[in-house]
């Protein structure tokens, strides 16, 4: 048996699958506290809490984590985390990102979008760990004089599972080992100041940011390899190997086995546009980041602030469950009789404009109903997905295929608006735990790698798709949505 973690944002969730055929087992998952700003001891809690839920892992000969990325864990030398872990989604860093582009480009904003662009793949913005330690820098001096270490949250995760942690906890029998910090290529990928590319840490503009390079870096382990063992003391017999793991979007992208030509929309806390390609951009636009899969190949991100929010916003100002909000939008015709909403409703993030607001415009007494306010949030919500998916066009980026994941891809109404928006096939796997089943995929492939003592191929398992929908492009909800977003 094989297990598979994904400490997302909002919880930790637990696969165990057989090793060989991919087949389920078990599973168990425990709430992260809300916030942007979190201390990772609730990971370690929520983790041991899903795995107890999922039966424990005492049964299992290999696992990964994937897990949110970005997020910034300062420990000190003893191990403590100096302050709670800043997350991808907290915007606090915007002006660190904005004054580190402007550095690297002596001044001018193109000049340096595009160098930051080519040396680590992404245009900074605030999700990005680098600005983080830039914030930390000047905002706490006293807790940045502190950090020995930094760390990405799935790293940090991995460590406490191998036994090390803060120095007199109990539950961290090693001690803080600081050096036996590990990550993998595709959550350092996100980190500015790793370059998948040369596969090098960027020390000099770490030291750019936060004035020392003296910090331990996680060692960034290969995709067949092992970083350490599970400690005797958190499940078995200190013997089932812990993989490199991986941001949670390349966990989602060798869960649902995507291949060049496919790209994944994920409809969450943050929505997602991906594809796997064999060599990273350099988008000096900032609309793509660059990152890298764990495969060894790249994965270009667009990522919106504004996705299953907007349909819970709608649903809370329609006084309506996922149903009914569904319900009425199908009621509605495509485009909404000219009301469209520009979804920024927390500033975005693609495209860069973290002060932004939302938008409802075109309001005309015909289309002041409740179904047709219902459909103009889905189709705004997509019609920002679909920006994401151009900015991949625009950088050649093979489009051909969709794969729609996250709860709302399985709500009706997006199910038949989203062909229309996309203009492209979609491809609704069946509901599962994506990136928890790519993290439990990529223990299987380190498992098999050491029994054979050489890299040997990913197992053939992957999620199966339960339905395609035709493409059914029609353009008008598109050119109205471009219309009043220029306008924003
Ligand atoms: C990716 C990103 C988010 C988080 C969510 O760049 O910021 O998708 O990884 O967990």
């Amino acid at each position: 048996l094989v297990a598979g973690v994904d400490s997302s944002t909002q919880s930790c969730k637990i696969v165990v699958r057989d090793a060989v055929t991919g087949e389920l087992v078990r599973s168990g998952s425990a709430k992260h506290p809300d916030g942007t700003s979190v201390d990772p001891t609730f990971w370690w809690t929520a983790f041991a809490e899903a795995a107890a839920k999922a039966g424990g892992l005492a049964d299992v000969a290999a696992l990964s984590v994937g897990g949110q990325q970005h997020g910034m864990v300062a420990l000190d030398a003893e191990g403590n985390v100096v302050r709670d872990a800043l997350l991808w989604n907290d915007t606090r860093s915007a002006q660190a990102a904005e004054d580190l582009i402007a550095e690297l480009g002596d001044g001018d904003r193109t000049t340096g979008a595009q160098a930051w662009a080519d040396a680590v793949g992404s245009v900074l913005v605030a999700s990005l760990t680098i600005t983080k330690l830039r914030w930390l820098r000047d905002a706490e001096p006293e807790n940045a004089a502190k950090v020995a270490a930094v760390a990405l949250p799935h790293d940090w995760l991995s460590w406490r599972i191998a036994g090390y942690g803060p120095q007199g906890d109990p539950t961290a029998p090693l001690g803080p080992q600081l050096d036996k910090l590990f990550t993998d290529a595709s959550d350092a990928s996100g980190t500015g100041y790793y370059d998948a590319q040369s596969g090098q840490y960027r020390r000099d503009l770490l030291k750019l940011a936060f004035g020392r390079d003296d910090l331990i870096l996680p060692r960034v382990v290969g995709a067949t390899e092992s970083g350490a063992v599970v400690h005797a003391s958190v499940a078995g017999d200190g013997t089932a190997l812990i993989g490199p793991g991986a941001g949670d979007n390349a966990g989602a992208a060798i869960g649902l086995g995507m291949q060049p030509g496919d790209i994944a929309i994920s409809i969450g806390t943050s929505g997602v546009v991906s594809a796997v390609a064999p060599q990273r951009t350099q988008d000096g636009t900032g609309a793509i980041n660059g990152f890298a899969d764990c495969t060894g190949n790249a994965l270009m991100l667009a990522v919106t602030l504004n996705a299953a929010q907007v349909l819970d916003a709608a649903r809370s100002v329609l006084d309506a469950d996922f149903g009914k909000l569904a319900d009425l939008a199908l009621s509605a015709p495509a485009g909404s009789d000219g009301l469209v909403l520009v979804p920024y409703l927390q500033g975005e993030r693609t495209p860069n404009r973290p002060d932004a607001s939302g938008t409802l415009h075109g309001i005309r007494l015909k289309n002041m109903t409740q179904a047709h306010v219902a459909r103009a949030y889905i189709e705004g919500m997509l019609c920002g997905l679909a920006d994401g998916m151009d900015a991949l066009r625009a950088l050649d980026v093979p489009v051909e295929r969709v794969m729609l994941i996250g709860g709302a891809a399985q709500s009706p109404a997006v199910q038949e608006i989203a062909p229309q928006i996309f203009g492209l096939p979609i491809s609704i796997p069946e509901p599962g735990e994506y990136v928890a089943d790519g993290a439990a995929r990529q223990a299987a492939w380190v498992l098999a790698s050491a029994e054979a003592d050489a890299p040997v191929d990913a197992p053939a398992w992957s999620t199966t798709m339960a339905k395609t929908l035709p493409a059914n492009p029609v353009p008008v909800v598109r050119e109205q949505y471009a219309a009043v977003r220029d306008l924003v």
